[in-house]
């Protein structure tokens, strides 16, 4: 992994806000890329611009608004000229069982999940074909390989990604890089939303399940963007020693 790879970059991330996406602009911005910061959380958003410099800019986006992922990508290209890399990392996680009928988290995890990358790659994709170039990765989940009870939505949603993912990887394969990342259990902001109290008694302890920080993903995602033109990293899955799911 050299560090020439990543300078100069222009590295667009929806969910920079806080959590892994926050941990891996602040380490991007460091290897010299320029960010483009998304998310909902305008006050998060400018105070880290403040904090990375004249390289960074943010975009308050909701990526469930198709618009805001369209106004994205035309802002960055503005600003910096040109978008090397979008890393569709926004998601929420309000995860409940069937049985309490939590409908309406479903449709806001589908929304946002689900249509936030596909909105993402719709925005992002005529830039980069144009190009001939380009990289697109997406945030799954190793809930996205396997469900267990009480996570079938938001499960559902990061096997979608999976789907979405590996078509796309398959259909701009002679031009633009396509990565999958599925993280295990890591320090963020996620599930601060679960408002089901099946969730909570199950998970009531969660503090004491072993995470990774949010430094483990963001290295994750600096080694599939440091990589050579001709070398396409698809896939990567990372857990805590210690998660056996
Ligand atoms: N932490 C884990 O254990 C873990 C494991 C596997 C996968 N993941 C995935 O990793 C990704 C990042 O999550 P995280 O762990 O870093 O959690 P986090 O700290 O809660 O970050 C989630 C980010 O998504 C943004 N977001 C949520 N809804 C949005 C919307 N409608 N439009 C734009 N941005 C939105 C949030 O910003 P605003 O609220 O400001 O919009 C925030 O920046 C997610 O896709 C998550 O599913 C996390």
């Amino acid at each position: 992994m050299t560090q020439e790879n990543i300078k100069d970059k222009v590295i667009v991330i929806t969910g920079a806000s806080s959590g892994i996406g926050a941990a891996a602009a602040r380490k991007l911005a460091q290897l010299g890329a320029k960010v483009v910061l998304a998310a909902r959380r305008e006050d998060q958003l400018k105070e880290l611009v403040q904090e990375l410099g004249d390289n960074a800019m943010y975009v308050t986006t909701d990526v469930s608004r198709r618009a805001d992922l369209d106004n994205l990508v035309a802002q960055t290209i503005t600003r910096f000229g040109h978008i090397d890399v979008l890393w569709n990392n926004a998601g929420i996680m309000p995860i409940s069982f069937f049985e309490e009928g939590h409908v309406e988290e479903w449709d806001r995890m589908i929304d946002i999940n689900v249509k936030g990358v596909l909105y993402g790659i719709n925005a992002v994709l005529p830039h980069m074909l144009a190009k001939g170039e380009g990289h697109i990765l997406s945030t799954s989940s190793v809930g996205g390989l396997k469900t267990s009870p009480g996570i079938g939505v938001y499960s559902a949603t990061k096997f979608a990604v999976r789907a979405i993912m590996d078509t796309l990887r398959e259909e701009v394969a002679q031009t633009i890089k396509v990565t999958t990342i599925y993280p295990g259990a890591t320090q963020s902001e996620l599930g601060h939303d679960i408002t089901s109290p099946k969730i909570k008694a199950l998970y009531g302890n969660l503090a004491a399940m072993p995470k990774m920080d949010e430094e483990a993903i963001a290295n994750a995602v600096i080694y599939a963007i440091s990589q050579p033109g001709n070398i396409n990293v698809n896939e990567v899955v990372l857990r805590p020693l210690g998660q056996t799911r």
